[in-house]
């Protein structure tokens, strides 16, 4: 999401006849696109400010922005903090960007813009330009690109403080999603990732009005898009996985078998303190669901360590949903308290040891299963959409969201695909070899 919002307010600001420079000292404008859904994703946009303070003292034309979550929770408390910065842009300010720096260059003061009273609307049309022939000599955005489908959460998750700095749930436009992504396609993109905090339960325009399209719907409505190869989405919750949705992975062919599906817990009474409204059983009953439609999906997973409560027996619990499942990946991260969010006031605070030692012990694990799962993909072959070449070979990611090396000379340009064998399997990535029958026919755009 926050990705999606910088190639926002970096477009925004091209139209404005702003240049990228990749150069933080000799820049005339520094944006921070922060986040805030952890302590630590905070701490990190503090020292970055401080180091840009005294990139300040040696420019002091320079202007500093803050932008995104951390923005949006502070609002004028940045300031008084860190009197360098020249803007505070909240999450629903970013298309506003080139106008508060004018603002700030006439007033010469300091602008803060967090304002999510109004009846927010995200534009029908997102800027999605041609990426800029800077560094990369194959961007990746010329070929895979995001398209925000949804913005804000309801679910208020106890630790979660997303509903706070993005607001309440509102859709886009179908025909307006269909549109942006037409545009794309016809540009050569070959990859779309819907976008959204909890975009299965996609569909509401505001609170109380329904749009005509349920995101199964939606999904069909982008597959007859021509010239599109892959569709994903993140992120989905548990309680919103329709059968409607789980079907779609059987009927939609450009559908990548993949799930990026957050349990957070392996706990009912965790699972319930966290508000989360679903039961260990209920997720896994769902992603057997997945699995008997699309027994290739690959499946990852949220989970955090060391809620307020988690006794050693909770904490077993967790191990033993990570045996069940045997994700294929885990993003897993120690709790900590986000200012505002209920379970900040909760108690039985777990200490930082305990904490440690328990996402230490549910990584090593989660480390050897993705390992063993991937081994499983060995003497397989799949079909790759290529992401950078060069001399010495290329690099690709199969429909289930691995990435694969693969030696060798190749005629081969991002944006393409090819079939290849797996040759060799590690934790975090597999190697291949072009298949046979694909060389000879060049392979690319193989199944088109
Ligand atoms: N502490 C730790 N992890 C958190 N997440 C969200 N809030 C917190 C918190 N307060 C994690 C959840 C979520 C992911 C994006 O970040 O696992 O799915
Ligand atoms: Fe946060 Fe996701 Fe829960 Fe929304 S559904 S409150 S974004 S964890």
């Amino acid at each position: 999401m926050n990705e999606r919002d910088s190639e926002i307010l970096s477009q925004v600001l091209l139209d404005h006849g702003y240049h990228e420079n990749g150069d933080m000292d000799s820049a005339d404008l520094v944006i921070l696109n922060t986040c805030t859904i952890r302590a630590k994703a905070e701490q990190k946009v503090m020292s970055l400010l401080g180091a840009l303070r005294k990139c300040k003292e040696r420019k002091p034309d320079m202007k500093i922005c803050v932008a995104g979550c951390v923005a949006q929770q502070e609002g004028e408390r940045l300031l008084q903090r860190m009197p360098h910065v020249d803007v505070v842009m909240g999450t629903q300010n970013i298309y506003e960007i080139d106008y508060l720096i004018d603002k700030v260059n006439a007033t010469g003061k300091p602008v803060v813009a967090t304002d999510m009273s109004r009846d927010f609307r995200i534009p029908a049309f997102l800027p999605q330009a041609h990426p800029t022939p800077a560094k990369e000599k194959y961007p990746t955005r010329s070929f895979k690109r995001f398209v925000t489908i949804m913005q804000g959460c309801d679910n208020y998750c106890a630790y979660c403080v997303v509903p706070y700095t993005r607001g309440r749930e509102i859709s886009r436009n179908p025909e307006d999603i269909i549109e942006e992504i037409r545009v794309l396609a016809d540009q050569g993109i070959k990859e779309i990732t819907l976008l959204g905090q909890n975009v299965n339960s996609y569909g509401m325009q505001s609170q109380d009005t329904p749009l005509p399209c349920s995101f199964p719907q939606l999904l069909h409505r982008i597959a007859a898009i021509q010239g599109l190869r892959r569709l994903r989405f993140t992120t989905s919750h548990p309680k919103d996985l329709s059968d409607e949705l789980i079907s779609c992975f059987g009927d939609i062919k450009i559908l990548c078998p993949q799930f990026h599906l957050p349990v957070q817990s392996g706990s009912d009474a965790i699972l319930q303190r966290m508000n989360r409204k679903y039961t260990v059983a209920r997720y896994l009953e769902r992603v057997e669901k997945l699995w008997q439609i699309r027994p290739d999906l690959a499946l990852t997973t949220d989970m955090i360590i060391g809620f307020p409560g988690e006794t050693d027996a909770d904490f077993a619990l967790t191990m033993d949903l990570l045996e069940r499942a045997r994700f294929h990946g885990s993003f897993s991260f120690k709790y900590s308290d986000r200012p505002g969010v209920r379970s900040a006031g909760f108690s039985g605070k777990i200490p930082e040891k305990v904490k440690t030692e328990r996402l230490a012990l549910y990584q090593k694990r989660q480390d050897e299963i993705s390992l063993e799962r991937n081994r499983a993909y060995v003497d397989t072959l799949q079909e790759l959409m290529v992401e950078s070449a060069d001399d010495n070979g290329f690099q690709g990611r199969t429909g289930t969201n691995h990435i694969v090396h693969v030696e060798g000379r190749t005629e081969l340009r991002p944006g393409e695909f090819a079939v290849v064998k797996i040759i060799h399997a590690g934790q975090h990535s597999l190697k291949g070899k072009l298949h046979p029958q694909g060389e000879l026919r060049v392979i690319k755009n193989l199944f088109l």
